[in-house]
């Protein structure tokens, strides 16, 4: 069975449990991503809700990538990181007043603006700041993205975006608001995507789109096509990195640019799940009548996918290289759904050995909870543990 290759003699001496990020397959990652999106110049911007750990963030603004956020805490902490205010979008159905003005302080590349009553609001509060404010409509493509139902945003039945029937009165109304400039185009499928077909097919709708916007005589210099590339949960090892270049391409290949355009991605967790795994100990090995239960000192106030998606994380005892038993992994909260996987093969296990939960680097720090009244998790950087 292969396993991370991981400073497990220096986990044993910090409290568990706690985030770890590989920063060399990050920064790998990150050139990988670099390298894919140059060969058409597209821009990629981080999707900051995935992680916000700061050693995580000065590698996206070394390599200069921009911010995709959704929150006024996300653009402050992008700015904050160093990333350039003309490289942060900003994203979100309900974008609150002092969230805008944020935004328009810092003069921010882009809104990308989810329905009318926000496209109002924007334009009000940018007169007051005598601004202007450039947006982009999101728009629901109604393409269906083949994941799981909590994480699929493009279908016309959901709360995000503006639906293709709007299109003509929203179009209508932008040109009448003075503080408004109206820069582009955005998308968002869903995320976890490891079917490249549904990018392809947003690709066929964006070009319908632009068709709609050629015909107004409504000229875009923005197309962003938003994240969702999924990665392999099942096998971290053997594909730490994902295929950049089959996901770029099919946007080479299907997506029609015109001259002056640019393609935006807002990319989360491909950038970040494999570098970071939530590294916990066991507690005890119980023996019920049918089953073994491995109790971690981690459980779904660390990392919630399990619990919240059904979401699978490969898990893997550091410190055993005995036959394996099968066990259901379990954490410590009062809640039956504190249960990282059911009846799991994994190499024999005892209290105090060190288990990692893999590709955990994405919506797993950010996501965790202070239920049950346990403090956060803390984050450490393989370039700290050298
Ligand atoms: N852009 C927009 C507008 C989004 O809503 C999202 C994610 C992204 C970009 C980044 O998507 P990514 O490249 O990471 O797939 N907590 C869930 C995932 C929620 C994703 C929400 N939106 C999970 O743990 O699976």
């Amino acid at each position: 069975m292969t396993k991370a290759n991981y400073p497990s003699d220096k986990f044993k001496d910090i409290e568990t449990p706690f985030y770890y990020y590989d920063l060399d397959l990050l920064r790998a990652t990150i050139s990988e991503i670099k390298t894919q999106s140059s060969k058409a110049n597209f821009d990629v911007h981080y999707a900051m809700k995935a992680n916000v750990n700061s050693s995580v963030l000065a590698c996206i603004q070394q390599a200069s990538l921009g911010a995709d956020c959704v929150s006024g805490g996300e653009v402050k902490a992008a700015l904050d990181a160093g990333i350039p205010a003309s490289k942060i979008v900003f994203a979100g159905v309900g974008k609150a007043d002092w969230e805008i003005n944020l935004g328009l302080e810092n003069d921010i590349f882009c809104f990308n603006v989810e329905s009318i009553p926000e496209l109002i609001v924007i334009n009000e509060l940018a007169a007051a700041k005598g601004k202007t404010a450039q947006i982009a409509l999101r728009i629901n493509p109604n393409v269906s993205a083949h994941t799981h139902h909590y994480i699929t945003t493009g279908l016309s039945e959901n709360k995000f975006g503006i639906n293709m029937s709007e299109l003509e009165k929203v179009t209508d109304l932008v040109v009448t608001l003075p503080q408004i400039k109206l820069i582009g185009i955005h998308f968002h499928i869903g995320s976890q995507i490891t079917d490249m077909s549904s990018f392809q097919a947003l690709c066929v709708r964006v070009n319908e789109i632009q068709e709609f916007f050629d015909s107004k005589n409504i000229t875009l210099s923005v197309i962003n096509v938003g994240g969702g590339l999924g990665i392999n949960y099942e096998h971290p090892n053997h594909f730490p990195i994902p295929d950049f270049d089959g996901f770029f391409k099919v946007y080479r290949e299907h997506l029609e640019l015109r001259p002056h355009q640019t393609l935006h991605f807002e990319l989360g967790r491909a950038v970040v799940a494999q570098c970071g795994s939530l590294i916990s100990k066991v507690l005890y090995v119980k023996e019920g009548t049918t089953k073994k239960f491995v109790i971690l000192d981690a459980g779904f106030t660390e990392l919630i996918r399990p619990a919240l998606y059904q979401a699978y994380h490969r898990i893997e005892n550091l410190n055993s290289e005995l036959p394996d038993e099968v066990y259901d992994v379990v954490g410590p909260i009062c809640e039956s759904s504190d249960t990282f996987v059911k009846d799991y093969s994994m190499n024999q296990t005892k209290r105090g050995d060190i288990i990692a939960l893999r590709s955990a680097g994405a919506y797993g720090e950010i996501m965790a909870s202070q239920y049950n009244l346990r403090p956060l998790p803390k984050a450490f950087t393989s370039d700290q543990l050298v």
